[in-house]
């Protein structure tokens, strides 16, 4: 059984009003237990408005929402039991933190779940680690903290709820490329580890490209395409005509095919390139 199952989900703001609008229209989805999914989408094309309702924050419009085989609205006073489940980490989640020190912050989520001192301090921990927070960081203030190292500590007040999905909603946004790097690998360690669902929000085609198994395209507030990554990048000219690119490098390696040269199709990481190009001038005795 699919660990999520979505079906004919919709969301409409301020119905009824002259500000009506659908920000997601009648989409239909399965995500299988473990799976690494990146979201995409222009602007405005409903992506935070469809993760906020696949963790309980959003009531659908319409539609349903199954986990584990159950609709998540079956029982509406429990629906923050599935906000533990289904764990989400909002775009810039560091103008949440509010505790005195970084360890009561990450804490949050497990206290309100009322598990014992001792799991919630394990579970702090292991989370930490994740997130490279050493026990130096624990007791400090988050104020004190740098802006990727807030982000972090953010993060692992989520993961230490251990969601079954774990959600994350443009993680990198604001990053310098050196912080963009570390976070991003050690929300893919995260996955290789915990073996956890994980859903990711981004505007980098790179970012999905180099963690992602599968890609779903969000294009006004439809799901455009839903594949697994490869083929989704090999889908340049249908991306290009609802504003988004392929990966820079899909798209060099892309040109070389188109002018003779006989690499992989679908290429998502420059290592992948080296590799491939490096096989083919071997091939060629020209190296
Ligand atoms: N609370 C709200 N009330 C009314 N309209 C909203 C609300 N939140 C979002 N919208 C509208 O719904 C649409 C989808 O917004 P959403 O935030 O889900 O898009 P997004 O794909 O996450 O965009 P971005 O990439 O900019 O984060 C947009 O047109 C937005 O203006
Ligand atoms: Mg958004």
């Amino acid at each position: 059984m699919s660990i999520l199952s979505v079906k004919n989900l919709s969301c409409v703001y301020s119905k009824g009003t002259p500000f009506e609008h659908t920000a997601v229209d009648n989409i239909s989805f399965d995500v299988e237990r473990g799976d690494f999914i990146g979201i995409i989408g222009h602007t405005g094309s409903g992506k935070s408005t469809l993760v906020q309702m696949l963790n309980g924050l959003l009531k659908p419009s319409s539609g349903t929402i199954a986990l584990d085989g159950i609709n998540i609205w079956d029982k509406p006073k429990e629906i923050r039991k599935i906000r533990f489940k289904v764990g989400l980490v909002f775009q810039y989640p560091e103008y949440q933190l509010f505790e005195e020190t970084v360890e009561k912050d990450i804490a949050f989520g497990p206290t309100n779940m009322g598990l014992s001192e001792k799991e919630i301090h394990e579970r702090v921990l292991s989370a930490a680690k994740f997130v490279d927070l050493n026990s130096e960081f624990l007791e400090k203030s988050p104020f004190d903290l740098s802006g990727g190292e807030k982000r972090r500590a953010a993060i692992a007040g989520v993961i230490a709820m251990d969601p079954d999905i774990l959600i994350l909603d443009e993680p990198c946004a604001g990053l310098d490329p050196l912080g963009r790097d570390i976070l991003l690998s050690q929300i893919y360690r995260y996955h290789q580890q915990r073996g956890n669902t994980v859903l990711l929000v981004s505007h980098s085609m790179e970012d999905v490209a180099s963690v992602c198994d599968k890609v779903m395209v969000m294009n006004h507030s439809h799901l455009e395409l839903y594949d697994t990554t490869h083929n989704v990048f090999s889908e340049g000219d249908r991306l290009n005509s609802i504003g988004l690119r392929i990966p820079q490098i899909t798209s060099v390696i892309d040109s070389l095919i188109a002018a003779g040269i006989p690499l992989k199709k679908g290429t998502l990481t420059v290592e992948q390139a080296v590799e491939d190009i490096t096989e083919y001038l071997k091939r060629e005795g020209r190296l």
